[in-house]
């Protein structure tokens, strides 16, 4: 996530209001927050929203080409979760090349957004906080996407963000996160708060996950960014 440079004194989403929205709301340790009410105020304008990009992310662009997907998923019956899926273009993606996909967003504005934005798709878009997930998701879905969410949260709940996010990858599934990270433990400045050494050592030491695959992209704004692909062991 950038703070956004193409807003001005006089739209509603100027970096001004986005700073004070999201202070408030971490100050009140409601650190999801925030977000509603920056998607409420950008009014359907995608200029609005700081993180918007023309399409799916560049790294799940790369992941979906450079991986032998069929041979690792039964697509088309493989169930596909998208977490804080923002406007919806990853979700469209993934369920593009075969995947049923369900994608949620602590927003309400987003997920209408997203609803109104692809008035035909075959995603099952909803409303669902991440920090307080249906204990009827854990270990129900083939594929975990979950790009730019985690770096939006602040450390206070990293450790319990990170288990959210490996608790719906099914035994046998993939996880893949699209993340900045940092190279040491010190809190960043954020946001967004790129994930460290040890919270990345996290998905591998504390679940049953392995790297099976990773990528680093080109990053204009500095910090690393990284597309990992975890599996869980067992078999689906
Ligand atoms: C930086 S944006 C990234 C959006 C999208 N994943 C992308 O890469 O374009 C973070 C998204 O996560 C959502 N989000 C933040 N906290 C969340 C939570 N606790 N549960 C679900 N979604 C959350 C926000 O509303 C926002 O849409």
């Amino acid at each position: 996530m950038t703070e956004p440079t193409n807003s001005t004194a006089s739209t509603p989403n100027n970096r001004d209001d986005i700073r004070a929205l999201r202070d408030r709301a971490l100050a009140d340790n409601r650190p999801a927050d925030w977000f509603d009410p920056l998607y409420v105020a950008a009014d359907g304008d995608q200029n609005q929203i700081p993180w918007a990009l023309e399409g799916a992310h560049p790294a799940l662009k790369s992941w979906i080409s450079e991986r032998s997907l069929t041979d690792i998923f039964q697509i088309p019956k493989a169930k596909a979760l998208v977490i804080g899926c923002g406007l919806g273009d990853d979700a469209e993606a993934i369920a593009q090349i075969g995947f049923q996909v369900t994608a949620f967003d602590v927003s309400p504005c987003a997920v209408g957004w997203c609803q109104e934005r692809f008035e035909r798709s075959q995603v099952n878009y909803c409303t669902a906080n991440l920090l307080n997930l249906d204990p009827h998701w854990y270990g129900r879905f083939d594929l975990v996407f979950e790009c730019r969410t985690l770096q939006a949260l602040p450390l206070s709940v990293r450790d319990r963000a990170i288990d959210a996010v490996v608790a719906p990858v099914a035994p046998g599934g993939r996880l893949v996160v699209v993340t900045h990270t940092r190279p040491t433990e010190a809190e960043p400045d954020g946001p967004p708060w790129p994930l460290s050494p040890a919270e990345l050592d996290r998905f591998t030491q504390q679940h049953p996950l392995e790297l099976a695959w990773e990528r680093e992209l080109a990053s204009p704004e500095g910090s690393p960014r990284r597309c990992l692909e975890f599996v869980r062991s067992g078999s689906s």
